[in-house]
C-alpha cells in the first residue's frame, strides 16, 4: 500500500490503489476481463463517450465487519440497475454474474485498502461503462470499456453526522420521459451547475422537485430522500425520475421489518414539508445523512430535529443499516455478498 492513511479523517475522494478490472466490447462480445496496475485509460479523441456522454456508473462499498471479513451491501441491485442504465443509453450491458464477479476480483487484490473495522471509513467500489470508439453522427458506439475502480472513503457530507442544509432549486433534474431513473453521467454532468451555484450561496445540496409540475418533491443529485411523520411513519417520494436507491429500498424494508413502523412510497408534496419532523439523504456515499433545514426561496423549513442532532428515527435506520453492512446485526437473506 506504501502509505499510511489516517482513516477517521477521510473525506470521500479518490486515491488511487493497486488494482482494477478492466473488460473491452468488440465485435458484439465481452472479453474475458483482467486486472491490471494501468490506471489511465487510453481512447480514441472521437470516442462516444467523450463527444456524446455515451456512460455510466455505479457506486457501492465493501465494508469490514465486526469479526474481520470483508462484505458487499446487495451489489446484485447494483449489477440489475446497471446492465437497466446501459439499455436505456444503447450500450451492451454487461453480464450481472460478471459483475459481481469483476467487483469481487477488485476488492480482494485491493484488500488492504478496505478500512478497518470501527474506522468510519469504507471502501467505495465504482464500476462504469462508457463508448470508447470513434463516432461523428450522433448515434451509440460500437466498441465499449467497462471498469471497477476502488477507492477509501470517509463520509460524503463534512461534518459526518451534522445535519446538513437543503435548498429548492431553480434548476431541474430530470425530464419527465428522461433518464433521471437510470446512473446516466449525463445526469450528474447537468447537475454540476446546480450543484456549484448551492454551495456558493451555503448551502450543502440541491433538493430537486418534479420538472413537469414542481409542485413535488424528488431527491438530491446524488441520494433519494425519506421523511419521518409525527406519527414515526416513515415516507420517501415515489417518483419514476428518481434513481431507485439500493439504500432507501433497504431501509423502508428496515423501518418496517426491523423498527415495526409504517413504510409508504407516495408522492410528496413541497407545501407538506413543514409537516415532518425528521428528514435525511440516503445513498451508498450519503448512507443516511440528517437534513436539518429546508430552504425554499427564503422560506425556511426548520425541522423539529433540528441542527444540531440527527432526529430519532434516522438514528436508529441508520445504526441497523449499518449494523446490517458490518456485521453486527442479523442481515435479510441475501442482502450481504462475501468477498472472500
Ligand atoms: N440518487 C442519486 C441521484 C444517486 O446518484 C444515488 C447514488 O447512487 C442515489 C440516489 C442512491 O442510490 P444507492 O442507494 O443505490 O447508492
Ligand atoms: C453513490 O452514492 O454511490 C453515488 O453515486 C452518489 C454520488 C457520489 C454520485
Amino acid at each position: 500500500m506504501g502509505e499510511k492513511i489516517d482513516w477517521g479523517n477521510l473525506g470521500f475522494g479518490y486515491y488511487k490503489t493497486d488494482y482494477r478490472y478492466v473488460s473491452n466490447y468488440k465485435d458484439g462480445k465481452w472479453d474475458a476481463g483482467i486486472l491490471t496496475k494501468d490506471d489511465t485509460v487510453v481512447i480514441s479523441e472521437c470516442a462516444c463517450v467523450l463527444q456524446y456522454a455515451q456512460t455510466c456508473f455505479e457506486g457501492l462499498k465493501a465494508y469490514r465487519t465486526k469479526d474481520n471479513r470483508v462484505v458487499c451491501f446487495r451489489p446484485d441491485l447494483n449489477a440489475k440497475r446497471m446492465a437497466d442504465t446501459a439499455k436505456r443509453l444503447e450500450m451492451p450491458p454487461f453480464p450481472e454474474e460478471r459483475f459481481l464477479d469483476a467487483v469481487k476480483q477488485v476488492v480482494k487484490a485491493n484488500i488492504d485498502w478496505v478500512p478497518p473495522y470501527g474506522s468510519g471509513a469504507t471502501l467505495y467500489i465504482r464500476p462504469y461503462l462508457f463508448g470508447t470508439n470513434p463516432v461523428m453522427g450522433v448515434k451509440p458506439a460500437t466498441e465499449y470499456q467497462f471498469r471497477v475502480f476502488v477507492s477509501p472513503v470517509g463520509p460524503y457530507f463534512k461534518g459526518g453526522v451534522k445535519p446538513i442544509t437543503l435548498r429548492i432549486p431553480d434548476f431541474d433534474r430530470a425530464a419527465p420521459r428522461g433518464t433521471g431513473h437510470v446512473k446516466a453521467g449525463l445526469n450528474y454532468a447537468m447537475s454540476l451547475h446546480a450543484i456549484v451555484d448551492a454551495h456558493n450561496q451555503g448551502y450543502n445540496e440541491n433538493m430537486y422537485l418534479d420538472s413537469a409540475t414542481r409542485t413535488k418533491i424528488e431527491e438530491t443529485g446524488g441520494a433519494n430522500i425519506i421523511f419521518v411523520t409525527k406519527d414515526n411513519e416513515v415516507v420517501t417520494p415515489k417518483s419514476n425520475t428518481i434513481l431507485p436507491s439500493i439504500t432507501r429500498r433497504s431501509l423502508m424494508y428496515v423501518a418496517e421489518h426491523y423498527l415495526g413502523l409504517k413504510a409508504t412510497e407516495r408522492e410528496v408534496y413541497l407545501e407538506e414539508l413543514g409537516e415532518f419532523k425528521e428528514c435525511a439523504l440516503c445513498g451508498t456515499a450519503a448512507v443516511l445523512s440528517p437534513v436539518g433545514k429546508v430552504d425554499d426561496h427564503g422560506k425556511e423549513i426548520l425541522f423539529p430535529s433540528g441542527m444540531e442532532k440527527s432526529g430519532d428515527i434516522t438514528q436508529k435506520l441508520y445504526k441497523i443499516l449499518t449494523g446490517i453492512q458490518m456485521g453486527e446485526i442479523e442481515p435479510p437473506k441475501g442482502w450481504i455478498f462475501e468477498i472472500d
